[in-house]
């Protein structure tokens, strides 16, 4: 069971609400769920002391930051705060702050455990500019016997080479859509959420593995309509909803373009975008049982061209007809032969 991180405090000082992200973020790196294989990585690391320099890539909200955090607290513990300098993105990192605050922290006498080095911890670190960046190549060697790097980005290509060479590159995966629904019951379950199992899976599904996103999502529906069901987790993420776009590809796999476009109308209606349609389209299309497995590949195939137009600057609705018309007409064809 995870226990808030932040304590919502229990003295007469007013409780302000933490949202829910910051209030569970992971202390301890056991705490931190899925890409097993790279934490266990960063535990032998933590159990070692001798932290290399370090660079986390991987998509947004799966937890990068907060692995780097919960690795430095581990190393340093009551030191951390005279030990580690971060800067993220909010923070000027022009060349300046390389030649200036960087160097002068790794210059600065600190009392650490025996064995520890300092930790510079640079979030973000895709937005560098690469002037920066080259201007860290020498820092990182002339100060690493007291002071290591750890790095955490979106795009390990927006890295310089030299610096990646200089790194043992940890690479975080997408979550799984049970580990996402494992953290989310423990949420739910210390706030006292009332959910459906759909609603809880609804929530899975639009995250996409982003646990930052699942867990907002969760707070968002929780606080704004008091019930997590579907309904309410897709009014809430603005998506359109599954069930309808599943109508229209059932309608696709009957052959029945008439009523696949009536779908088709009544969420354009609703004012989504084209790429969230096709995007949804996707997804359904993955996760349909019904379709034989020939069909399924084939649609995939189909709705992807539809993207890849849509992306070029074609959004219409008539793109998205067209898709449908073609899924229906590879329907007719296959029942032929
Ligand atoms: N693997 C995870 N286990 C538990 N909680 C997580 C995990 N990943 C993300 N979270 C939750 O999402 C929040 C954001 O995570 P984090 O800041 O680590 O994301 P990130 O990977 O650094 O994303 P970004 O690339 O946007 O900076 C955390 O506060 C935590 O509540
Ligand atoms: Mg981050």
């Amino acid at each position: 069971m995870v226990a808030p991180t932040a304590s919502s405090s229990t003295s007469a000082a007013p409780v302000y609400e933490l949202p829910w992200v910051e209030k569970y973020r992971p202390l301890k790196l056991d705490d931190v769920v899925g890409n097993r294989a790279t934490i266990e990585r960063l535990k032998v690391i933590e159990h070692e002391g001798n932290c290399p320099h370090l660079m986390i890539s991987g998509l947004p909200g799966i937890g990068k930051t907060t692995s780097v955090h919960c690795l430095a607290h581990a190393l340093l513990g009551d030191a951390y705060k005279e030990g580690v300098l971060e800067l993220n993105a909010s923070d000027e990192r022009g060349i300046d702050v390389v030649r200036n605050k960087i160097k002068n922290f790794a210059q600065k006498k600190v009392s650490l455990p025996p064995g520890k080095h300092k930790i510079i911890i640079l979030d973000e670190a895709d937005s560098m500019t690469v002037g920066a960046q080259q201007a860290l190549r020498r820092t990182m060697e002339i100060y690493s016997n007291t002071t290591r790097f750890c790095f955490a980005c979106n795009q390990s290509n927006k890295i310089i080479d030299p610096i990646q060479s200089r790194c043992a590159i940890l690479r975080y995966g997408k979550l799984s859509e049970e580990e996402v629904m494992k953290r989310l019951l423990e949420v739910a379950a210390y706030e006292k959420v009332e959910y459906t199992d759909a609603g809880l899976e609804a929530l899975v599904f639009t995250s996409e593995g982003d646990m930052r996103q699942a867990i907002n999502n969760l707070q968002s529906t929780w606080t704004g309509m008091g019930l997590v069901t579907p309904d309410n987790v897709f009014k809430v993420c603005d998506q359109p909803h599954p069930i309808l776009v599943r109508q229209i590809l059932a309608a696709c796999q009957k052959g029945d373009i008439d009523v696949a476009m009536e779908k088709l109308d009544e969420i354009w209606g609703n004012g989504y975008a084209a790429v969230d349609i096709v995007t949804t389209l996707f997804r359904v299309t993955k996760t349909m049982d019904s379709l034989p497995e020939a069909l399924k590949l084939e649609f995939i195939k189909e709705i992807g061209w539809t993207h890849m137009r849509i992306l070029e600057g074609v959004s219409t609705v008539i793109q998205l007809g067209a898709c449908l018309a073609r899924l229906c007409k590879m329907v007719s064809e296959v029942k032929q032969t």
